[in-house]
């Protein structure tokens, strides 16, 4: 070998050893793990992790937010500015991300389709940033008793919908305030329950705790019960709820004892961030933890199961304790969503029974973006599939009309209905639909719903319902008929009209 050959690679060894590997790039390398984390307002941050790896001017990773991890498509790094994207531009959907680097801090534009465009700041974070506990196998599956609890569909009011992550502890308050005070609680609505966004983290010793909207959720149970009225909870089998809030995973038995220590009486438990640890097929295992965990506790709570119907959960829920489960989606505050979900549950209707129930989520009665005709064949689809009616407006401020649609006695009873069965599709006519729901004593429930933009007129015949020789009451006008044999309305767009039919019970002739 050459000796100054040997020289030279000699010195640029030990260059290299006292220098950088490279010489400063003309554009940074943006490879790290970069944390962004946006504050709640509650105490909590949203945390969202940009994994980003480098390579001349080409960019890979992924986007980690709380409840998914989705690889980047289309990342391309100039100069000192980059863009990347959730999924490639045939996906209408995608998200882009536009970003700069200035220091040691990124800026990134997030445009969305159809929101506006969100800043957010991201600094480079640690190792850990975003990585997932170890994944704790599932149990093997057993079945767990039944706790005895939702004999007929349960009722009450659920702060999504219409709060999302603003409820706090006074506005918990207030409800239950209005709900004993306008007639609701005495129609039924029984349950008040907190959705996502009122946890905090976790102490030393491993606790759950509260959010500071949430300063004392043992008062707040008190206050509740105070009103007669229940508590409900809210929260995920995953590390993290679906806002990216702290989730129950490895912490369930723990967990469920201190639910029962507040004095929570229902816990609706959302898949969302265990999403990202098991698999669909583990759902009825790890669903199972959570419906052991609060037996164990030896209090009375109602399980939710809410991981949107996969795994047709109406075949297991009951096996994991489950007193109802989501079968659907989120519902949006819209004609399109709620009749696409409500009039497509009639052949998972066998499942639901006393204790038992399918779930197509909670009522939009009262939000504002549907008419009143519209609300009031929310309330009575939803009724006439034993659904669970958790009222989703903001009761402390509601028109009277609304008041009337939710309170409507003779709709409840229909839903409350003791045998428990979910009503069915007895026929289509166009846009026309009949639904049926058998009730106790031989009673029966009808629904006639025009989903056309058009009146419908409509008319029914008793015999195609076997029961002539009964008394029909129409729900919302509050007529009477004795003797149902026909009935002809003329039902308005997107509206219904609902009979009960109570057979007549002759006295016997001598
Ligand atoms: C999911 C559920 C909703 C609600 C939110 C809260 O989307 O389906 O009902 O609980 O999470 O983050």
């Amino acid at each position: 070998m050459n000796a100054n050959f040997f020289r030279t690679v000699v010195a640029a060894t030990l260059a290299a050893a006292v220098m950088p590997m490279r010489e400063t790039p003309a554009a940074p390398d943006l490879t790290a793990r970069w944390v962004s984390r946006v504050a709640n307002g509650d105490g909590t941050f949203r945390e969202t992790v940009f994994v980003l790896n480098q390579q001349g001017r080409t960019l890979t990773g992924s986007i980690i937010n709380p409840s998914s991890e989705q690889p980047i498509a289309e990342g391309t790094v100039e100069g000192n500015s980059f863009t990347f994207a959730s999924a490639p531009a045939t996906n209408p959907r995608r998200v882009v991300y536009r970003g700069t680097l200035a220091g040691d801090e990124m800026t990134i534009t997030v445009v969305r389709p159809g929101r506006p465009d969100q800043t957010l700041a991201a600094t480079r974070g640690p190792d850990s940033a975003g990585r997932l506990p170890e994944r704790i196998p599932p149990p093997a599956l057993h079945a767990v008793p039944d706790n005895g609890l939702a004999r007929t569909p349960p009722m009450g009011w659920n702060s999504w919908n219409h709060f999302r992550g603003m409820v706090d502890a006074a506005t918990v308050r207030a409800i239950a305030d209005a709900m004993a005070a306008n007639g609701m609680r005495d129609a039924g609505y029984l349950y008040v329950n907190i959705d996502d966004t009122w946890e905090l983290g976790r102490d030393a010793a491993g606790h759950i705790t509260t959010n500071r909207k949430f300063p004392d959720m043992k008062a707040l149970a008190d206050y509740v019960h105070g009103k007669g009225l229940q508590l409900g909870i809210y929260s995920s089998p995953g590390p993290f709820t679906c806002a990216g809030y702290e989730g129950s995973y490895g912490h369930e038995e723990d967990d469920a004892r201190t639910y029962a220590a507040w004095g929570i009486d229902y816990l609706k438990y959302d898949w969302c961030g265990a999403g990202r640890l098991y698999k669909d097929s583990d759902m009825q295992a790890v669903y199972q933890k959570m419906g052991d965990a609060l037996r164990a506790t030896g209090r009375p709570i109602v399980f939710s199961l809410c991981q949107y119907g996969r795994q047709e959960v109406w075949k297991w829920g009951a096996e994991v304790g489950g007193n109802l489960w989501r079968t659907t989606g989120d519902i949006q505050d819209s004609w399109e969503s709620m009749s696409r979900i409500g009039f497509n549950q009639d052949e998972i209707s066998p499942f639901a029974k006393p204790g038992h129930w399918n779930d197509p989520d909670m009522l939009e009665v009262g939000n504002g973006g549907m008419t009143e005709i519209e609300y009031r064949t929310h309330m009575s689809l939803w009724a006439l599939l034993a659904a669970p009616l958790l009222a989703g407006n903001d009761l402390r401020d509601m028109k009277p009309e609304i008041l009337k649609i939710l309170t409507n006695r003779d709709v409840i009873a229909i839903d409350q209905d003791p045998l428990g069965r979910q009503g069915r599709r007895l026929r289509t006519d166009g846009d026309v639909e009949i639904w049926t729901k058998a009730l106790a004593g031989g009673s029966l429930a009808i629904g006639v719903f025009n989903r056309g933009a058009g009146p419908a007129q409509v008319t029914i015949k008793c015999d195609e319902f076997q029961l002539c020789d009964g008394e029909a009451r129409d729900t919302w006008s509050g007529v009477s008929y004795v003797h149902f044999t026909s009935y002809a309305a003329s039902i308005a767009s997107h509206g219904v009209a609902l009979l009960r039919v109570t057979p007549l019970h002759r006295v016997p002739q001598f």
